[in-house]
């Protein structure tokens, strides 16, 4: 008896790296995926602004739209993969191929940050699968083991390092004693940064990418400007030493976590990590992601976050959960429960050691200053290094400060920073010590 292998059709709107690369592996991987899941992937039809790219990239004529609403319209097709970017067409095309009873998959983490909770609703609405593997850090499938592997597991915490760009550039510092701007000029070069660089060095993309841990961990959308996000352009070379010297390396963290009562905090900054932790060596463009659940305990996640083969890995990965089950429907999950809805904790209330770097002259007294502020608001200072200097010279003065809640820091250092004697804007980062 022959019995024919079912077909997934496919709409792939975008043909940059990722879409390119998503075409390719389907054809590379065409053979493997039928064996695998007993379903043939085949696009159909791809949206491209421009017909020469499509021509690059060798998808055939007859496959070629210019305008994405051809696609999202086209009633023989069952999934589109929407890797166009941005957020205003990406969102009309989501919500318009799960209206038209479409599945959708994206790569689009901005997207889903910014309005996940609609999109998910109208997948609820239609019972269609959203999926979204390659939206976080890229070829690791951190989200299918949120969602499956850990699903036993209330989420304790998440740490990760899910910006690729901001990796690599915190590496150039501490490797080749680099500053800022000449590590992301050479991020830049490599092909590692974006031309317009704000997205990964101020820390929204991966304030996205927390966003989208986040819903997954606790099941709320952090509402739009309640993440805390600071990115890379206030750390110098020389925190990067001082770091070290006291025994930390320094990571861009997005930092997700719980506490007993249930209150979450999810953050983005750069972090003091102690050397000896795991995370401390995972160096260049790698991402790596570590959950900690109540059933299981630590579990890590680690590779490449971007590219067009690892974000391709991912988006690949969502059709053959797609196509395996194809053509029976299986019932659409939802990310984000109201009944689960925790609440968020301001950045006010976070906890946490501190890291202080102040440029002040050297003259009696200074320090004496900084330590009476520091006191009056029960802040401890837990280590302080300070070069030699002489007399009058505007030198360095690193203190390493004992738990304390942001509110009191902040107000502390605003009042530091008006000591006379402190010569530019203090440098303050935080610490994490995984408890
Ligand atoms: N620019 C991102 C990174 C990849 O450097 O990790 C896309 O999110």
């Amino acid at each position: 008896m022959n019995i024919s292998t079912p077909t997934l059709r496919v709409g792939l709107a975008g043909l940059g790296t990722v879409g390119a690369g998503v075409w390719h592996r389907l054809a590379s991987q065409k053979d493997l995926l039928r064996q695998r899941i007993g379903t043939e992937i085949r696009v159909d039809q791809v949206a491209v602004r421009r017909a020469e790219r499509a021509r690059e990239i060798g998808v055939p004529e007859s496959h070629v739209v210019s305008d994405w609403r051809k696609l999202v319209a086209n009633p023989d097709l069952d999934v589109i993969v929407e890797l166009i970017g941005g957020t205003k067409d990406a969102f009309e095309l989501t919500q318009l191929a799960l209206q038209n009873g479409k599945h959708v998959i994206t790569a689009n983490k901005a997207l889903l940050a910014e309005r996940g909770a609609e999109l998910f609703a109208t997948a609820q609405k239609h019972q269609r699968h959203l999926l979204f593997e390659a939206s976080v850090a890229g070829g690791i499938p951190i989200i299918r083991a949120l969602r499956e592997g850990l699903v036993a597991n209330r989420i304790l915490s998440i740490h990760g390092i899910i910006n690729g760009t901001c990796n690599y550039i915190l590496t150039r510092m501490n490797e080749a004693g680099l500053e800022f701007k000449d590590a992301l000029a050479e991020a830049k070069q490599n092909g590692y940064a974006e031309a317009d660089d704000s997205l990964d060095v101020d820390g929204h993309d991966a304030a996205h990418k927390a966003a989208v841990l986040a819903a997954l961990a606790y099941g709320f959308w952090v509402p739009e400007g309640q993440l805390y996000t600071e990115g890379l352009r206030a750390v110098e070379k020389q925190d990067i030493i001082y770091a070290r010297k006291l025994g930390y390396g320094l990571k861009l963290l997005a930092i997700i976590k719980t506490d007993a009562d249930g209150a979450v905090e999810v953050r983005v900054h750069p972090t003091l990590i102690p050397q000896s932790h795991v995370l401390a060596s995972v160096n260049g463009v790698f991402n790596a992601v570590l959950v900690r659940g109540d059933v299981v305990g630590d579990t890590l996640y680690y590779g490449r976050g971007a590219g067009g083969d690892p974000t391709a890995s991912a988006v690949v990965s969502d059709l053959a959960q797609i196509a395996a089950h194809f053509p029976q429907e299986q019932k659409a999950r939802n990310v984000g429960h109201e009944a689960l809805h925790s609440r968020l904790k301001t950045m006010d209330e976070i906890v946490s050691r501190h890291y202080l770097r102040l440029q002040v002259v050297d003259r009696p007294g200074v320090l004496a200053d900084v330590a009476r502020v520091l006191a009056s608001r029960q802040i401890g200072i837990s280590s302080v290094i300070q070069p030699e200097a002489h007399a009058g010279e505007i030198t360095p003065l690193v203190l390493m400060l004992h738990d304390a809640p942001e509110s009191q820091l902040q107000a502390a250092v605003l009042e530091i920073s008006k000591i006379g004697a402190v010569k530019a804007p203090p440098v303050h980062l935080r610490v994490e010590d995984f408890e």
